[in-house]
């Protein structure tokens, strides 16, 4: 439990592009059929992780030519068609259950060979025996280093290819073993599979069964066992791309329940109807709200229309109940979880570690954890909603989340960290030990962190009383953006130039001042305002006649702008830090001077008469006229229309209709 990270909140939609790992079980089974084809493939989007890269090893150990470019996700492999170069080698699995199986029937197809293989002490703990037998009836020896039969790591193997005929497989402690088979049928002749076994995982036998005809080898099931029509070597497909991890894309697929409207995460490669069982969670979350679109090639997750609570079985894919679990207490009803007993024996026992947490967060759960902790056969488990519980226990201080070296317990929890809870952005979760993604997923708190979308930047300039405070603060509460008032800041500096007595006719006055002015920013809601150390003056201070009679004087000398100017630049940085997706800044030449690279430039303008008669519907003396000739005609920073900037007249517009406009600019930039 080396680190803690808090979990920022997202005040915006997430947006953008999840960065989704391979998935680790179509990795290794593409590597041991492009090893088996004939000629180079090229697995696009692999991934890189203890598991596949023992795999890879072992191969390069064969004698195959294996290339792999991290940085890409790639991996280049010359296949011999059956044929493995090197006839003696020793090979070490560690505790990657994939590679331990598929390569001990791999090596069974040289003609003959003598190969060592161990793993390490969980390794040789787990099950091998069902394989083992199966493959020594096709001919195969597989012995202990000191010759008896064996039935688990470490292994000898005599090999003498694999004749033809039926082996029997029991493999009802592990469908790799199944799989294992399969992948290596179409390379023997005549040579069929039958399960024995009762219980197996359908689902990674039927991405197996794809996979092979994907490369060029179907296999089907004839009179209860499993066959290839066609044997031979398997036909590369050139490139191969590898479908991103389906339990790692149902966080990105949740994230969306959690970061509000117009949120929308694009997942590349994932394919609802794919070759992973847990492509299934797609339809326990739409059944629970969320807003999936498919495209070819990708899958986009929209704001979720509904946190609908249900009764689901994750049975057939497990490592998601943890997702819907994290998100259980924001939803409407109770969820009931069932069908999850066998993952108490998994990383963690995680019925326990999720009934845990959720109870940490003042969240009722049935059973309580204290009575999973009782009984090891309870199977099932039940989240009532929870939002007011959880406000309560994070008011003070972001709850810290236990993950029990679980990268599941530390994601699911990281998704639900995400949301604004307290709707101030205040953090209210925090996960230890974050490095435990690095199982599955290393960079997924990276992953999270882009999808706050690209920072949007919107300028808005225009003369007094033209509208800008009303739309700036309706679009930042529209658009998750943080506002800034910048005609706020040289009101709060005139306001405290004045009360230390200095006047726009005396510059010494100014410049004596204006160092001991301590300038900081408090956010409240969606709004950044200016503090002078550290309180932020009140609203009616800022509007008082002389404030309103001195601040365009100020504000025209080359001493107070410069003293502002790199305090307005830093606001980006204030709202990126608070998880904000943009921000929106007012005054006069935030367009051509402080942000004049704003992605969404607007000056907005509007009749001098409507724009006097606003002021005196505030109860304002406002000679707009006047402050507008001052501060468009001052050397320093003049108010413009800024280069490119969408000019906006909105006398007869009403707010909505001018927040509607800045919503099609927003639109265009973002796409
Ligand atoms: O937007 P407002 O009326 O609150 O602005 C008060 C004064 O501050 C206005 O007369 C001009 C000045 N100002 C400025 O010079 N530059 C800005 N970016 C914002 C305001």
């Amino acid at each position: 439990m080396s680190d803690v990270r808090v979990i920022q909140p997202f005040r915006g939609p997430a947006r953008g592009l999840a960065r989704i790992p391979g998935s680790k079980s179509v990795t290794n089974r593409a590597l041991i059929l492009a090893a088996l084809a004939d000629g180079e493939t090229i697995l696009e989007g692999a991934l890189f992780s203890r598991d596949t890269r023992i795999l890879v090893a072992a191969l390069q150990e064969l004698g195959f030519s294996v290339d792999a470019d991290e940085s890409a996700c790639r991996i280049k492999l010359v296949g011999l068609g059956g044929r493995i170069p090197k006839a003696k080698a020793k090979l070490h699995v560690g505790n990657a259950g994939t590679a331990a199986r598929f390569l001990t029937a791999f090596l069974c197809l040289h003609p003959s060979g003598d190969y060592e293989i161990d793993g390490d002490a969980a390794m040789r703990t787990r099950p091998m025996a069902g394989l083992l037998r199966a493959l020594e009836s096709a001919g195969a020896k597989c012995l202990t280093p000191g010759g008896s039969p064996a039935d688990s790591f470490p292994l000898r193997l005599i090999t003498c290819g694999l004749v033809s005929g039926e082996v029997s497989c029991d493999a009802s402690s592990s469908s790799q073993m199944l799989s294992a088979l399969l992948m290596v049928a179409p390379l023997a002749s005549g040579f069929s599979v039958r399960l024995s076994g009762t219980t197996v995982s359908e689902p990674f036998v039927e991405m197996t069964a794809k996979m092979c005809a994907h490369f060029g080898r179907p296999l089907i099931q004839s009179h209860g066992a499993w066959i290839c029509s066609q044997p031979g070597a398997y036909r590369t497909p050139c490139i191969y791309a590898i479908e991103p991890d389906a339990t790692a894309a149902s966080y990105f697929i949740a994230l969306p329940a959690v970061t509000g409207k117009e949120s929308r995460v694009r997942l590349a490669g994932y394919d609802v109807s794919g070759l992973q069982g847990d492509t299934a969670f797609a339809t326990v979350a739409r059944a629970c709200g969320a807003s999936l679109h498919e495209e070819t090639g990708a899958l986009i997750a929209h704001s979720w229309t509904a946190l609908r609570g249900g009764d689901f079985n994750f049975n057939a894919f497990s490592d998601t109940f943890l997702t819907v679990a994290a998100l259980a207490p924001l939803f409407d009803k109770p969820v009931t979880l069932r069908g999850i007993g066998h993952t108490r024996h998994q990383e963690t026992d995680r019925v326990l570690a999720m009934a845990t947490e959720l109870e940490r967060l003042g969240v009722r759960v049935e059973p309580s954890a204290q009575s999973l902790r009782i009984d090891q056969s309870l199977d099932t488990l039940t989240i009532h909603p929870g939002r007011e519980a959880m406000l309560a226990a994070s008011r003070k201080a972001p709850v810290a989340i236990h993950t029990y070296e679980d990268h599941r317990v530390a994601m699911s929890f990281g998704i639900l960290g995400s949301y604004n809870l307290h709707g101030n952005g205040q953090p209210w979760i925090s996960i230890q030990d974050p490095a435990c993604t690095g199982k599955t997923f290393p960079h997924f708190f990276e992953a999270l962190e882009q999808l706050r979308g690209s920072f949007l930047r919107i300028a808005v300039d225009g003369g007094a009383a033209s509208g800008k405070s009303s739309t700036s603060r309706a679009v930042a509460a529209a658009h998750g953006l943080m506002h800034v008032d910048t005609g706020a800041h040289y009101r709060s500096i005139t306001r405290a130039l004045l009360s230390a007595s200095a006047t726009p006719d005396n510059t010494r006055s100014v410049i004596a001042a204006l160092p001991t002015l301590q300038l900081g920013t408090k956010i409240t809601g969606h709004s950044a305002q200016l503090t002078l150390s550290g309180w932020v003056p009140m609203a009616a201070e800022l509007r008082s006649p002389e404030v309103n009679a001195a601040v365009s004087r100020f504000a025209a000398m080359s001493e107070v702008r410069h003293f502002l100017f790199e305090y307005q630049r830093s606001q980006v940085s204030v709202a990126q830090a608070a998880g904000f997706s943009g921000i929106i800044m007012e005054g006069r030449d935030i367009g051509s001077v402080i942000m004049p690279d704003a992605e969404v430039r607007i000056f907005l303008e509007a009749d001098v008469d409507a724009r006097t008669a606003r002021r005196a519907a505030e109860g304002q003396s406002d000679a707009v006229l006047s402050r507008d000739q001052q501060d468009a005609s001052r050397i320093t920073a003049p108010m413009v229309c800024a280069d490119g900037a969408t000019r906006i007249d909105n006398t007869s517009l009403s707010l909505l209709e001018v927040v509607e406009k800045v919503g099609l600019l927003i639109a265009q930039a973002r796409s």
